[in-house]
C-alpha cells in the first residue's frame, strides 16, 4: 500500500493498545475461548472449523488456514477494507483519542505529491478523451461505440472517449494545461523516440479509462475502431497503475452487493455486462489474473463466476485462475458461453435472461476442471480410462479438508461413474504414496519443490524469531553471537532490529511491530513469523538442542555470507574472521532454555 498518511509511532502506539483485539475482533466474528487463546471462523476464508486465532496475550490475530494474520488495525484494514489512516481514524475514535493533523516525512510528502500530480493529469487526459468524443471529430469513435450497442448513459458511466487522429494533440493540450513533459511521459501518456520525440501514445482509437476502486483515472486502455493491430493498446505500469493489483470494473463491482463477481477477459465484456445490470462483471487489465487481484476481490466476496472466452486460450486462462482462486480461498464457477465467444457476444445475441441463466447453472469450478482433464485421456480405452481415474484421485487429494474432500468423492463417484469404495481407496492409495494430502498444483506449474538451501535459511531466521518473540528473554543468552545483520531477508532484518531494541529496553511487543509495516503482505509475513509454529518437542533436552541448532544455522549461513562477499568487501573479511571464531565458540556452548 503506498500514499499513507504517517501518525507518530507513539500515538498510533496509543490508539493500538487502547483498542483490545478481542474485543473489536468478537464485533465481527463469534470467537469461543480456548486456553490462553480465542478461536473462530476465518472471515478471510471459507471454513467449516476454526483455525482462526486471536490471542489476547499477544494482541494478534493469525489463521492458520489462510495465513491472514496482523494486530487490531490490520484486522480493521482487511476485513472492512480500510486504509491504514483510515482504519487507525476509526480505532482512535472507538477509544476516545484525539488525532493531530497527519504528519508527514520529507520523502513521504515528494512521493505523495508525485502521485497526486500523476493522477491530476490522468484525470484531465482522460477528460480530454471524453471531450473528444462528443465532439464533431469524435463522431467516428461514437459511431463504432454505438455499433456495439452501448447506451450513452454506459459511455458516460464508463467515462468512454476518444483519441483523435493527431498524434500530438494529447500532450499540446497538456503542456497547454501546465503539466510538464516528464510528468506526461511517467504517466505513460506518450512514447518518446529520437526520429519523432514525444508523441502521444494513444491516438486514433476509442478510449476506455481505468479506475481503481475509488474512481480515480490509473491509466488507459484504447481500441481500434475495427480491424487492427494491436487491437488494444494499454497504458504501461506506473507509480499508480499496478495492473496486477487492480480491476477492471471494480469500483463499481464491489458496490454491486451481489454474492459473487463475474470475472471476464475483456473491457468490453465488463462494459456489456453491467450495461445489462450485471454490474458485479470485472476484468483483469489485459494481463493474466493475478493473486494481488484475487485477495482484493476477496475483501468483498469469496466467489467469483469465471465468464471467460469459450476458446482453448480462454480455457486455459480459466483454468489458472481456478488454481490461483483456490490458492487463495475462493471458490470459482465457471460459465458456459457456448455458441458464444464472450459474454459480450453473448448477451447481444441471447440477452439478459438467458445470461441470467447461464450463470444459474455455472459449473463448479472441480468438475470443470475434470472435464478439461478427461479431454487428454483416451476414455473409451481401459488403460486410459484407468489413468483419467488416477488423475481424478490426485486431483481429490488437493483437498486438505476432509469433509469437502469427502463430499467431493461422493459426487465425483457419483458423476463419472466410478464405484465409490474404488475411488476413496484410490484417493487413500495417491495420498499415502505423495506424502499425504497436498495442496492443489497450478497447471503447468511443474513438480512440487523440494526446500531449496534458501527455503532453509529461511525457515531457520524465522524460527529464530518466532521463538525470541515467544520467550524474548532467551535474547539476552544469544545477543553475543546474533545480531540483526545475521539475518539475510530485508524484512527479518527490520524485524530483528525492532525486536532487539525492543527486548534491550525490556518493551518488546509483538503487536506494536506490527505496526512498522504498512504494506499488507509484508504485515502478514510478520504476523506468520510470530505465530511460526515451534516444534512441540516434550523434552527440555531436545529443546534445547532444536534451539541451539537454529542459532548455529542462523550464524552460519550469516558467516557463509560474508565469505561469498569476501571478495569484493574488505570489511567482510573482519566479519568472517570474527564470524568463525563464533561459530566454534557457539558449537562448544551450552544454552540453557531457563
Ligand atoms: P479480447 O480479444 O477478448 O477482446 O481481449 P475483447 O475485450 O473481447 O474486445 P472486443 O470485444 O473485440 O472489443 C480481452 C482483453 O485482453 C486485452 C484487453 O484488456 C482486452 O479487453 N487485450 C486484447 C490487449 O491488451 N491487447 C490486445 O491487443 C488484445
Ligand atoms: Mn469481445
Amino acid at each position: 500500500m503506498r500514499g499513507i498518511m504517517y501518525y507518530p509511532d507513539e500515538l498510533i502506539e496509543e490508539i493500538r493498545a487502547k483498542n483490545d483485539i478481542v474485543d473489536v475482533i468478537s464485533g465481527y466474528v463469534r470467537l469461543q475461548k480456548k486456553g490462553s487463546n480465542h478461536f473462530g471462523l476465518c472471515p478471510f476464508h471459507n471454513e467449516k472449523s476454526p483455525s482462526f486465532c486471536v490471542s489476547g496475550a499477544k494482541q494478534m490475530y493469525y489463521c492458520f488456514g489462510c495465513g491472514a494474520g496482523g494486530n487490531v488495525i490490520t484486522f480493521l484494514m482487511e476485513y472492512e477494507n480500510y486504509s491504514f489512516p483510515e482504519a487507525v481514524k476509526v480505532l482512535a475514535d472507538r477509544a476516545g483519542v484525539a488525532l493531530p493533523e497527519a504528519e508527514y516525512t520529507q520523502e513521504q510528502k515528494k512521493a505523495e505529491s508525485r502521485r497526486a500530480r500523476l493522477l491530476e493529469v490522468n484525470k484531465e487526459a482522460a477528460k480530454y478523451f471524453y471531450y473528444q468524443l462528443r465532439a464533431k471529430q469524435g463522431n467516428i469513435g461514437y459511431a463504432y461505440l454505438k455499433g456495439r450497442e452501448l447506451s450513452d448513459e454506459t459511455m458516460k458511466r464508463f467515462g468512454l472517449g476518444y483519441a483523435n487522429k493527431y498524434s500530438d494533440d494529447l500532450i499540446r493540450y497538456l503542456r497547454a494545461k501546465g503539466y510538464p513533459p516528464d510528468l506526461i511521459r511517467d504517466a505513460g501518456l506518450c512514447n518518446v523516440d529520437e526520429k519523432h520525440g514525444m508523441y502521444d501514445k494513444f491516438w486514433n482509437r476509442v478510449i476506455f479509462p481505468i479506475q481503481d476502486i475509488n474512481h480515480r483515472v490509473i491509466g488507459f486502455g484504447g481500441r481500434v475502431m475495427g480491424e487492427g493491430k494491436p487491437k488494444y493498446l494499454n497504458s504501461p505500469e506506473t507509480d499508480i497503475f499496478d495492473k496486477s493489483r487492480n480491476l477492471y470494473g471494480l469500483n463499481f463491482a464491489r458496490t454491486s452487493r451481489k454474492e459473487h463477481f463475474i470475472l471476464c477477459e475483456g473491457y468490453m465484456d465488463v462494459i456489456a455486462l453491467h450495461q445489462a445490470g450485471f454490474t458485479q462483471a470485472v476484468a483483469s487489465l489485459g494481463t493474466a489474473f493475478t493473486s494481488g487481484q484475487a485477495s482484493l476481490l476477496k475483501r468483498y466476496s469469496k466467489e467469483v463466476v469465471l465468464s471467460y472466452d469459450s476458446d482453448g486460450a480462454g480455457t486455459n486462462a480459466a483454468l489458472r485462475a481456478i488454481g490461483i482462486l483456490r490458492e487463495s480461498g475462493m471458490t470459482g464457477k465457471v460459465l458456459n458461453l457456448e455458441p458464444y465467444k464472450d459474454p459480450d457476444e453473448f448477451i447481444k445475441n441471447l440477452g439478459q435472461e438467458a445470461f441470467r441463466k447461464r450463470l444459474d447453472s455455472a459449473e463448479n469450478s472441480f468438475f470443470f476442471e475434470l472435464r478439461q482433464a478427461e479431454k487428454e485421456y483416451d476414455i473409451k480405452d481401459p488403460e486410459g480410462k484407468t489413468r483419467f481415474h488416477k488423475e481424478i484421485a490426485r486431483k481429490l487429494c488437493g483437498f486438505s479438508e476432509e469433509v469437502e474432500r469427502e463430499n467431493y468423492i461422493e459426487a465425483v463417484a457419483e458423476k463419472y461413474h466410478i464405484g465409490y469404495e474404488s475411488l476413496r481407496r484410490l484417493v487413500a492409495g495417491y495420498a499415502a504414496n505423495t506424502g499425504l494430502i497436498r495442496p492443489v498444483e497450478r497447471p503447468k506449474s511443474g513438480l512440487q519443490k523440494k526446500n531449496t538451501p534458501q527455503d532453509n535459511r529461511k525457515r531457520n531466521q524465522k524460527l529464530l524469531l518466532a521463538w525470541l518473540a515467544d520467550q524474548p528473554r532467551l535474547y539476552h543468552k544469544i545477543s553475543k553471537y546474533i545480531s540483526a545483520r545475521d539475518f539475510t531477508e530485508d524484512l527479518y532484518v527490520k524485524v530483528a532490529e525492532r525486536l532487539f531494541a525492543d527486548i534491550g529496553k525490556g518493551e518488546f511487543n509483538a503487536a506494536a511491530v506490527i505496526s512498522m509495516f504498512t504494506d499488507e503482505q509484508e504485515q502478514r509475513e510478520v504476523a506468520s513469523l510470530f505465530h511460526a509454529k515451534l516444534e512441540r518437542l516434550e523434552n527440555e533436552q531436545e529443546r534445547e538442542k532444536a534451539f541451539h541448532d537454529i542459532v548455529y544455522n542462523v550464524k552460519k549461513s550469516s558467516y557463509e555470507r560474508d565469505c561469498a562477499d569476501m571478495e569484493n568487501d574488505m570489511e567482510a573479511l573482519q566479519r568472517v574472521i570474527a564470524g568463525k571464531k563464533q561459530l566454534e565458540e557457539l558449537n562448544k556452548t551450552h544454552i540453557s532454555l531457563q
